[in-house]
């Protein structure tokens, strides 16, 4: 079996000014920057970006966005292109987080575009994907995360979904305090695993990284670290501090 690299990527959303995130990259870095066991990506507001990127420079600590526009440039007033972002280091963009698609109207399609639109510029999507409360009550759980996968990776071809990253985030696991169960989780996982190796290949489906996100802890990770089919977690509550972040950053580490 071909072993993933595992991945922690804080999603600090809207907080941190530069000047916070600049002391908050600098204590992951003194921390976990030299290590190479794991991949740590963290993911400030646009206006942090660079200044964040400044600081990780010479870390191996990676620079993402928390989302972009699908078109490289032109008349989208409040917009950051995916050239944009390329051009201050970034590497990695969370798209379709569940915040966009709820509270600002993102659709699969939108999403698509945006995940075609980061690969094409070499950004690595974070593509988010996960079911509401009253979606897992109705059974539909899997039913909603194949199409959020599907309609997110139409028309990625097999030679470049190995860089796209999956997110599987419960909406009610979000900013809750709630965590899936594990088995939970490694179902879905699993899931969305098949799914690739039916759409592209066995071997593809073994190489794309499977994150889950939901009130991921340093308490609840190990357990939730060492099922087979996750890959890493999309921090957000605990990505805010160094402490919690690097704890979480440990136990993927221990967890590989
Ligand atoms: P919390 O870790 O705060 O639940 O947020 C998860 C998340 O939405 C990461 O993208």
């Amino acid at each position: 079996m071909i072993s993933r690299k595992k991945l922690i990527a804080g999603n600090w959303k809207m907080n941190k000014t530069p000047a916070d995130g600049v002391a908050l990259v600098r204590d992951i870095v003194a921390a976990v920057g030299k290590q190479t066991d794991v991949e740590v990506v963290v993911c400030p507001p646009f206006t942090g970006l660079e200044t964040a990127g400044q600081a990780l420079e010479g870390s191996t600590v990676k620079l993402g966005a928390q989302n972009m526009h699908h078109e490289a440039s032109g008349a989208f007033t409040g917009e950051i292109s995916a050239p944009m972002l390329r051009a201050i280091f970034t590497t990695h963009v969370i798209l379709g987080h569940s915040e966009r698609r709820t509270l600002f109207g993102e659709t699969d399609e939108l999403v698509n575009k945006k995940v075609l639109a980061a690969l094409k510029n070499q950004l690595r999507p974070i593509l988010c994907v996960g079911e509401t409360l009253a979606e897992r009550e109705a059974g539909a759980t899997l039913k909603v995360v194949q199409t959020q996968t599907e309609r997110g990776l139409e028309g990625v071809n097999k030679d470049s979904v190995g860089s796209v990253v999956i997110a599987y985030e419960p909406v009610w696991a979000i900013g809750t305090g709630k965590v899936a169960t594990t088995e939970q989780a490694q179902e879905v996982h699993a899931f969305i695993r098949g799914l690739l190796a039916r759409h592209f290949t066995d071997a593809v489906a073994q190489k794309v990284r499977i994150l889950y996100g939901g009130s991921m802890k340093p308490a609840n990770a190990p357990e939730l670290l060492a099922q087979k089919d996750i890959d890493g977690g999309l921090i957000g509550g605990a990505s805010l501090e160094a402490r919690s972040f690097v704890e979480l950053v440990t136990a993927a580490i221990a967890a590989k």
